[in-house]
């Protein structure tokens, strides 16, 4: 496989380490698959993907819709789509970059109709200095969503990590003076994106991963990396670039911010209670009210539940707001299953894992599909084993197989499993 990115974030393995003692501290259980319902799942989805062979599902690299334009997808068959199979649920979206429009604009045009741009729209890599912006990437995802009747969500505006020396250069927690600096260097990074990219955007994931890690404390702040809220001194950074998004698309198009303000956050299920204080704290205190919450949905093969996804959806629903299934994979390994990191040792993708797995992947989709009516999209971090984070973290150069597409580009059984309803 190909190893595509290097090195491992501590500061995430930390993080995901925090929240497996949380689980761990309240007593969730991990359990594994029945496994005569994993071999029905096998033999229902045509698990023989090992290897590279097509699988059912149809074939990976058929060529569909029209490069033109017009209704994504057009010219195929809904049952050789994966989006038009979920017309009437929400869209189907993939993280991509130039090597997916290189190597799976096929794929991508049969079982997608939403992208999100995995790193060319991060501050590092689109404004890497001060007034200079790379668009080359990031247009040519949008150029291809474009061409193709597909939407984009803008990630991110705001992120503790990629964010550029620039950014923070001279300024001095504490100083109102060169806080204002700041913000004004946010804001015109948030005005030239939003300017660029509001007709093919239709949500933009605002902020991302404020919530700390740690059980005790609300907001990731400077032990966590956030330079925004070591400088800020508070959580006020995140009020302004929700501000600067609304106000920069209100300019684009009066009444365009609606429904396109998304907090983005990873293991959900254990942060909902302080995201819900965080979206609270906007409303009630700064008057800004936004739309909803992606849930990153880095996944294992049993965690979370869905009876504990069901949880957090209805607590965000309740609320009144929306939810977006905005990162999913599943990885093979569980390293946290001890209560803490512990390395698993690399597996082989074997017939079983793969059935595993597809029935994970099944559960989920008929849990996202009973909740249609706050689920305003799905989307994959990737679409082939050969190119994922995965293979990179937690474990550097490990194997991972946590996508639809395997290695050659086939489509896996996972990818059957979802289709089957
Ligand atoms: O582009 C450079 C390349 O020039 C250089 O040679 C290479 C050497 O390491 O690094 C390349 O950049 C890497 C980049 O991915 C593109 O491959 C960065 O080091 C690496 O840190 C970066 O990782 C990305 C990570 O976010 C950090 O931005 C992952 O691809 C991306 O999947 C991951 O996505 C995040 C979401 O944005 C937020 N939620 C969690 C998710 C997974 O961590």
């Amino acid at each position: 496989m190909m190893a595509t990115r290097r090195g491992v974030t501590q500061q995430k393995l930390q993080g995901l380490a925090v929240a497996w003692l949380w689980i761990v501290a309240g007593g969730a259980t991990l359990t594994g698959c029945d496994s005569g319902a994993v071999t029905a799942m096998a033999a229902a989805a045509g698990a023989s993907n090992v290897g590279g062979s097509p699988g059912a599902g149809g074939n990976a690299t058929a060529t569909s819709g029209s490069a033109s334009g017009g209704a994504s997808n057009a010219g195929t068959a809904a049952s050789d789509s994966l989006a038009q199979k979920y017309a009437d649920y929400f869209p189907i979206g993939a993280a991509v970059g130039n090597w997916h429009v290189d190597n799976l604009s096929d794929v991508l045009k049969q079982d997608f109709n939403h992208l999100t741009c995995e790193n060319a729209m991060k501050i590092q890599d689109i404004h890497p200095v001060e007034g200079s912006f790379s668009w080359a990437e990031a247009d040519r995802v949008a150029d291809f969503a474009r061409q193709n009747g597909m939407k984009l969500t803008g990630h991110t505006l705001l992120w503790h990590r990629q964010a550029p020396d620039w950014m923070f250069a001279g300024v001095t927690a504490g100083d109102a003076a060169s806080l204002e600096t700041l913000k004004g260097r946010l804001k015109a990074h948030i005005e030239a994106m939003v300017d660029r990219y509001a007709d093919v955007v239709d949500n933009w994931d605002v902020v991302n991963e404020a919530i700390s890690d740690t059980a005790a404390k609300q907001y990731r702040d400077g032990s966590e990396q956030s330079r925004w809220f070591e400088l800020f001194g508070s959580e006020e950074y995140i009020y302004w670039a929700y501000k600067f998004a609304k106000d920069a698309l209100e300019e684009s198009a009066a009444g365009s911010s609606a429904g396109k303000l998304y907090y983005n956050e990873y293991v959900v299920t254990t942060k909902a209670d302080k995201i819900l204080k965080l979206l609270a704290w906007l409303k009630d205190d700064k008057g800004l009210k936004i739309d909803g919450v992606g849930f990153q949905s880095h996944e294992n093969m049993t965690w979370p539940s869905t009876t504990d996804l069901q949880v957090a959806i209805d607590k965000f629903k309740t609320a009144g707001y929306k939810v977006k299934i905005s990162e999913l994979d599943i990885t093979v390994y569980s390293d946290y299953s001890m209560g803490s990191f512990m390395a698993s040792p690399a597996l082989p993708f074997s017939a079983e894992l793969e059935a595993k797995q597809a029935k994970r992947f099944a559960d989920l989709f008929a849990l996202y599909r009973k909740n249609k009516d706050v689920v305003t999209s799905v989307t994959f971090w990737g679409v082939s084993d050969d190119n994922t984070w995965l293979d990179n973290e937690p474990v550097a150069g490990r194997d991972d197989f946590p996508l639809l597409y395997n290695d050659q580009h086939a489509p896996k059984a996972a990818r059957a499993a979802i289709m089957a309803f």
